[in-house]
């Protein structure tokens, strides 16, 4: 299957180089960047040229691998993996992966932790099939899906966790049709999303984010399914900056609001949203739409990346391990615990 998919792996190690997708040049160009040291890897996060949080989780042991075959003391890739975990605040999984690679690397060298990464990747198709196939009947036969950021193929190593859910409903037969927000400022939904879509053949229409309210009081909204980069435990979700205002919108038109996520997205260790590090990027990805100001010079703009919405606003959670339903402090820990169980680690 994984030689048919029309979309490429995201992250993947070739001839001694981590292989990213450069996500900042589609949808013009479908072009790939070979990082062959850990300061190219950390720019490509930095800048998102490869974003999305199991897409980080991977390229965070990928990017521990690097080091340890390029750098010549344990001590400096110890810090390389300091650094790429650094390079993002907001997604769990970045230093999660960076973690387990290095800990592979501490005990048993740098092939260990190659072989870590490269099993991280092949587990994160693998878990988020199983997300799709949990989450499908969430999608009614014909229904209108409503969905934000990227939280496809791209954003993982393949597959998809919230668009993955879309994917695994078009392959049953459900025939979805989803509403894509574009995503200011950096147009992950226009650029990304579409992109897969068109690729998949599934049915999208690009909205402005501001329209999304607008679809739901008009009735041509059924669900909207997101994804999510740390969520605690309570059941708070990070996810991109929109995703908050758009679960306030469909709890007042009582549509259900579902995240799709791997187990490794899930925080534990993080009790409530309060505590999550919300990145603050760029004030210029906000005055500027690519390189082209749309502000007057000296324009003040505040760039948070992520928000928090509220456990109380989300319907259920979708794991590799099924659908959470609240409250979640209790329904969460089986994920974890099971999510060990659900696929056999590759490779
Ligand atoms: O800034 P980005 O593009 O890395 O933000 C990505 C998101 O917010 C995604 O929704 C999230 O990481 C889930 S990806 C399966």
């Amino acid at each position: 299957m994984a030689g048919t998919d029309p979309i490429p792996p995201t992250v993947e190690w070739r001839r001694g180089a981590v292989r990213i997708i450069d996500q900042r040049v589609l949808p013009g160009r479908l072009r790939f960047l070979d990082c062959a040291d850990v300061d190219s890897l950390v720019d490509a996060i930095a800048t998102l040229a490869v974003r999305g949080a199991p897409a980080l989780g991977a390229t965070g042991a990928f990017g521990v691998a690097l080091g340890a075959h390029t750098l010549k003391t344990k001590r400096q890739v110890r810090a390389a993996a300091a650094r790429i975990a650094r390079a993002r605040p907001t997604a769990v999984n970045l230093g999660w992966g960076a973690e387990r690679a290095l800990r592979a690397y501490e005990h048993d060298g740098r092939d260990a932790a190659l072989v870590v990464a490269q099993a991280i990747a092949a587990d994160d198709v693998r878990r988020n099939r199983l997300i799709g196939a949990h989450g499908l009947s969430l999608v009614p036969v014909g229904g209108a899906v409503l969905t934000h950021c990227n939280a496809g193929s791209l954003a993982c190593v393949g597959y998809g966790t919230a668009l993955g859910v879309v994917r695994a409903a078009f392959e049953g037969g459900r025939r979805p049709s989803v509403w894509v927000d574009e995503t200011r400022p950096l147009l992950q939904g226009a650029r990304l999303t579409m992109w897969e879509c068109d690729r998949l053949g599934i049915d999208a229409r690009l909205v402005v984010d501001g329209a999304a309210a607008s679809l739901m009081q008009r009735g041509l909204v059924d669900l909207v399914i997101v994804g999510a980069d740390r969520i605690a435990a309570n059941g708070d979700v990070a996810n991109k900056i929109g995703t908050y205002g758009l679960a306030v919108a469909a709890r007042h038109h009582q549509i259900p609001f579902y995240v799709a996520a791997p187990a490794s997205t899930l925080d534990l260790a993080t009790a409530t949203g309060d505590a999550i590090v919300v990145e603050e990027r760029d004030p210029d990805e906000v005055t500027h739409a690519g390189t082209r100001r749309i502000a007057p010079v000296g324009a003040g703009a505040f760039n948070p990346a992520f928000d928090i919405t509220p456990a109380r606003l989300v319907t259920a959670i979708v794991t590799e391990c099924g659908a959470a339903r609240p409250p979640y402090r209790r329904s969460l820990p089986a994920h974890v615990r099971r999510a060990a169980e659900v696929v056999t680690p590759g490779p």
